[in-house]
């Protein structure tokens, strides 16, 4: 890293650079501005002309704007010409005070990073810039936050990262409930393409990430770019395109009030790749393991909820809990109706303890019965919600979150966490549970969205859930939210597990989850084994495509296991041992998602770290146009080297491909061909009926072609 100081015609430049194996990031300051991000992707020589490259970035002026030229700094306002969306906003609506922006101070940390203070010249506010570049992810992040007491409250504060010029396409990814990560793609043009949640978590409608593509790029080619904001809370994404060409994405905290300087220091993740979105991948999600709080255990989950809902019957519970076990599952979950008068949605959030007259000997018998099944024992917590139906509530009327006449979200309101005594009473109340059960893990839930004190309940949740796993080294949390309305990369540095849809119809999980394969490593991503028919979509699918959805990710099982016939309980098993066999390589894997120019067609690649093994994953979604299926193109192998290869489960294959060439892999057994051949497309599958996946197992063998 060098800082640079030179004249250009119009400005003096000073400029830095990180680098790593594969990247540089080169920032400039002009005229002792805020520092500018004017390069990031391919790694530069180290005689690079970076004051050449930092003024060439500086568009020339034209008629309809202010005088100066503009740099694309970090924190652009309309102080320095701007005239996009400003980075920093401080009382909307006083001309006088539109923030004055100067670099303070530089300091050029050894650990591949830099830090910038800007200072207001209006407000004397102060607000630091920490950036850094891994050279293990090749993935740079970048915190804002202000500094000491920042006097006066502001409403917006956010980063601008440049979209490079090549990058036209603008894919987001969310939904709603039941129908997470959809992803939609859409193009730049003049003006801002926003998305916003107002609702005091990430959401379903909004992943707080976008992706940036050139139209040439693919999952396996090509430029391409992601930024994430690492927060849990509201957020906004502004992704501008000005008049002159320029783009730039910004993503803040969204605020129903004035930020102020108790806000977390906002953390952003910014990937680029020239080799597809799969870098992107591979670049996010090993920031992602990085960052769990403890590396996670994979074992099997049974969760209750969908075989008794509220129904908690310990003999019944017990009974399930065996068949469970039998089937190969190695955690039990008690989902939500265990404790006090928790019958329906109606009542008993926030008493936290377990129901009498349903555990009339407490969990205990339960508890040892699950561990007499070999299973560990995980439950269901809600705890930052409250029902008026509660002794909490009557006991605490004030520690309610928002305004006194706002609407209940299924029969419930927020807990105020920032209010004395309200987390301490949760850390309290979940650890009793949690040592008295020798609990492994909890499901976290929130299931309503928030009407006011929106970023102050996220930073004071991130507390709770710290505390709760430095005082219990064992316990794993899981992410849920209505299924997947708080997934991001700030919970993730809490928890390590994602319920990513309360859909487990798996159709729509296949896509959900490949999707959600941008972002997120397959083993947070919890993957369960639904009802025959599904209860959010009314579908019925196979057992063995039900099954491989769930193997694809962290597995688990959500039916009443006295539904299946003998046949469904033998696929199950029988996927199932696969699972645990093979759960260590699929985790420690390269994750590549294939593409396929068949819409009805998802494929994924799981490549050893040698690329001596893969396992491939072609699930069939719907009815392919094209009668004969098409080419199965691999990414990520040994070019140079033979696999032996070898469809798992034939079984999947129709009766009717009768007159498929590769009647070998039809019938199960090994084909050989080399790793350049089979990402060239030598691979032709055999056709396949729709919700049906094909697995393939390849094998380096040892002689060099
Ligand atoms: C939410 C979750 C479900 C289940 C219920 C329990 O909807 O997403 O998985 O835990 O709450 O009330």
């Amino acid at each position: 890293m060098d800082a640079v100081t030179t004249s250009t015609a119009t400005a003096a430049v000073t400029t830095w650079r990180l680098d790593t194996a594969n990247r540089t990031a080169v920032f400039a300051s002009f005229d002792n501005g805020v520092p500018a991000l004017v390069h990031f992707g391919t790694r530069l020589n180290s005689e690079e002309r970076l004051e050449t490259i930092a003024a060439l970035s500086v568009p020339n002026i034209s008629g309809g704007q202010l005088d100066p030229l503009v740099p694309l700094s970090l924190i652009p306002t309309a102080m320095t010409g701007w005239q996009g969306h400003p980075g920093f906003i401080t009382h909307a609506g006083d001309p006088s005070a539109v923030p004055d922006l100067f670099l303070r101070t530089v300091d050029e940390r050894d650990d591949n990073g830099l830090t910038f203070v800007v200072a207001d010249r209006i407000s004397q506010a102060a607000i630091e810039i920490a950036i850094r570049l891994y050279s293990d992810s090749e993935l740079m992040s970048l915190t804002v936050f202000p500094l000491g007491d920042m006097a006066d409250p502001f409403d917006w504060l956010a980063l601008s990262i440049p979209v490079p010029p090549d990058m036209s396409r603008i894919v987001d990814h969310g939904g709603r409930w039941c129908g997470e990560f959809q992803r939609k793609e859409s193009r730049f043009g003049i003006g801002q393409h926003v998305r916003e949640s107002r609702e005091g978590r990430s959401g379903h409608a909004h992943f707080p990430g976008i992706t940036f593509m050139a139209d040439s790029a693919s999952k396996t080619d090509g430029h391409c770019m992601a930024v994430s904001l690492c927060w849990s809370g509201g957020h906004k994404i502004v992704a501008e395109q000005l008049p002159d060409g320029r783009r730039h994405v910004q993503l803040g905290i969204a605020n129903d009030q004035p930020l102020n300087a108790w806000i977390r220091p906002i953390e952003i993740w910014l990937a680029w790749s020239n080799r597809g979105m799969n870098d992107l991948t591979h670049a996010l999600t090993g920031k992602t393991r990085q960052t769990l709080p403890r590396k996670p255990q994979r074992p099997v989950h049974y969760n209750c909820w969908e075989a008794v809902y509220f129904r908690h019957n310990v003999d019944e519970l017990k009974a399930i809990a065996s068949m469970a076990a039998e089937l190969g599952a190695e955690r039990f979950v008690l989902d939500d109706g265990w404790f006090k008068g928790r019958d329906d949605d109606t009542t008993s959030l926030g008493d936290w303890v377990v129901d009498d007259d349903k555990f009339p000997e407490g969990l205990g018998p339960l508890v040892d019965h699950v561990r007499e099944c070999g299973m560990e024992f995980g439950i269901w917590f809600e705890p930052e919600m409250v029902n008026k139906s509660s002794d909490l509530y009557a006991a605490h009327p004030d520690w309610v979150l928002g305004a006194q006449h706002q609407p209940a979200g299924r029969n419930q309101f927020v807990l105020d966490l920032s209010k004395p005594g309200v987390s301490e009473y949760l850390f309290d109340a979940i650890s009793k549970i949690v040592e008295d059960h020798h609990v492994t893990y909890i499901k976290w839930d929130h299931n309503r969205v928030l009407t006011g004190g929106t970023p102050r309940q996220t930073h004071e949740l991130y507390n709770l859930m710290r505390r709760l796993n430095d005082a219990h080294p064992q316990l794993e949390i899981e992410s849920c939210a209505s299924g997947g309305g708080r997934i991001d990369y700030g919970i993730l540095h809490y928890t390590t597990r994602v319920w990513l849809s309360d859909s487990n119809d798996a159709l729509e999980r296949l896509r959900m989850q490949h999707e959600a394969g941008l972002w997120l490593p397959p083993e947070v991503q919890g993957s369960h084994v639904g009802p025959r028919v599904c209860h959010t979509s009314g579908r019925v699918f196979s057992m063995g495509f039900r099954a491989w959805v769930a193997a694809q990710r962290h597995m688990g099982f959500e039916m009443d296991p006295r539904e299946l016939t003998e046949d469904e309980r033998r696929m199950l098993r029988g996927v199932t041992d696969w699972y645990k066999a093979n759960r260590d390589f699929l985790f420690s894997a390269r994750y590549h998602r294939l593409e396929s120019n068949d819409p009805e067609v998802l494929a994924e690649l799981f490549v050893g770290a040698d690329k001596g093994r893969f396992i491939a994953f072609k699930g069939q979604a719907g009815t392919s146009s094209a009668i004969a299926a098409s080419a199965f193109l691999l990414s990520g192998i040994d070019a140079d080297a033979i696999y032996r290869l070898r469809l798992i489960n034939p079984e999947v294959v129709p009766s009717t491909t009768n007159r498929y060439t590769g009647s070998h892999l039809m019938s199960g057994a090994p084909i050989e061909l080399s790793g350049r051949a089979l990402m060239c497309g030598a691979l032709r599958l055999p056709n396949a009926f729709p919700a049906t996946m094909m697995v393939v197992e390849g094998e380096r063998l040892d002689h060099p072609t």
